[in-house]
């Protein structure tokens, strides 16, 4: 039998990250330059299953029984069977991804999806783009404690999406395609965390966070109408006031400032944290004609990694 193989891209949250926690809209783009791949052999003779992790700069063999019980990918595999009520014959899974980890791009969901994708196919069992999210959100409640379910939804639909937390998802229009740049703080920060610290504040200092919230709520219904019409210098500015209205929250730091900054000056037509913030990733636009500089400059203002790519526009007719 043919190993089964599932994909799951990264992603970016190209505005309203947090507000998003509370009820605020976001827009969040599938990333296909970064995924995890995860592939399944059913295993005959063995008595166990295993686990083989092949990241870059990291290759494990776990078997399945030795995974802590909040292990992201014992928590995936597990919502499955119980989904399905069903225990699998052993199988061997090879996870390798390209994914940074902890860096705001989206690994522990695209880990969740394309994991929950694989396991349903090696059992025969269909399940809905709806079912595969749902069963993601499980996995990620267990990782991040409350999470609005964006990340989980932009990766299963792999879609540009107009997120609204307990609303129908909403694919978003992006009339022409953009050039991004991602630069790497090279810190690790875990969202879990960050998403405390902001609830923690907005319950010391509610009249001080509140308007912040929705300041970024506006950026966003504002960034949906530029991305519908292909207004990109538009949209770059308001990938600024975005990142100003998060440091204002106080997710961002020196880093990603410093990145954010360089971007601009070197010729971005707009720069922001992406995702969880405090360390990670930031994200920048640029025309192709500047999107050199901006790398360059990036670079030398202590990006620790790269990855350029395209956010390419929606069909027509789509
Ligand atoms: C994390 O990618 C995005 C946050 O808004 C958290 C969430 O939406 O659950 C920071």
């Amino acid at each position: 039998m043919p190993a089964i193989i599932s994909k799951a891209p990264g992603k970016i949250i190209l505005f309203g990250e947090h507000a998003v926690v509370y009820g605020y809209p976001a827009i969040a783009v599938p990333i296909d330059a970064i995924q995890v791949s995860v592939s399944i052999l059913p295993v005959i003779k063995e008595n166990q299953s295993t686990i083989k992790i092949r990241n870059i700069g990291w290759q494990e063999d776990i078997p399945f029984a030795e995974l802590d019980e909040h292990d992201p990918i014992r928590t995936s595999i597990e919502n499955v069977y119980a989904h399905i009520n069903q225990n699998p014959p052993h199988f061997e899974m090879t996870i390798s991804s390209s994914i940074p980890i902890a860096a705001g791009l989206g690994s522990s969901a695209a880990l969740a999806v394309a994991i929950t994708k694989c396991m349903s196919q090696f059992l025969g069992i269909y399940l809905s783009n709806d079912e595969i999210n749902a069963l993601a959100y499980k996995s990620e409640e267990i990782q991040h404690g409350s999470p609005s379910g964006i990340d989980n939804s932009v990766i299963t639909f792999d879609q540009p999406i107009l997120f609204r937390r307990s609303k129908p998802i909403s694919q978003i229009k992006i009339k022409s395609s953009i050039h991004v740049i991602l630069a790497d703080t090279g810190k690790r920060t875990f969202t879990k965390e960050v998403v405390a610290s902001v609830k923690q504040n907005l319950e010391k200092e509610p009249d001080f966070i509140n308007p912040i919230l929705a300041e970024i709520g506006g950026i966003v219904e504002e960034a949906a109408k530029a991305l519908f019409n292909g207004e990109v210098k538009k949209i770059g500015g308001l990938m600024v006031r975005n990142h100003i209205a998060l440091r204002k929250l106080g997710v961002s730091s020196i880093e990603l400032d410093r990145l954010v900054e360089s971007a601009r000056i070197n010729g971005a037509l707009g720069a922001k944290l992406c995702g969880g913030g405090k360390g990670g990733y930031m994200v920048a636009i640029c025309e192709p004609t500047s999107c050199e500089r901006v790398s360059l400059g990036l670079e030398s203002d202590g990006a620790t990694h790269i990855i350029s790519t395209t956010i390419k526009g929606s069909k027509q007719g789509n």
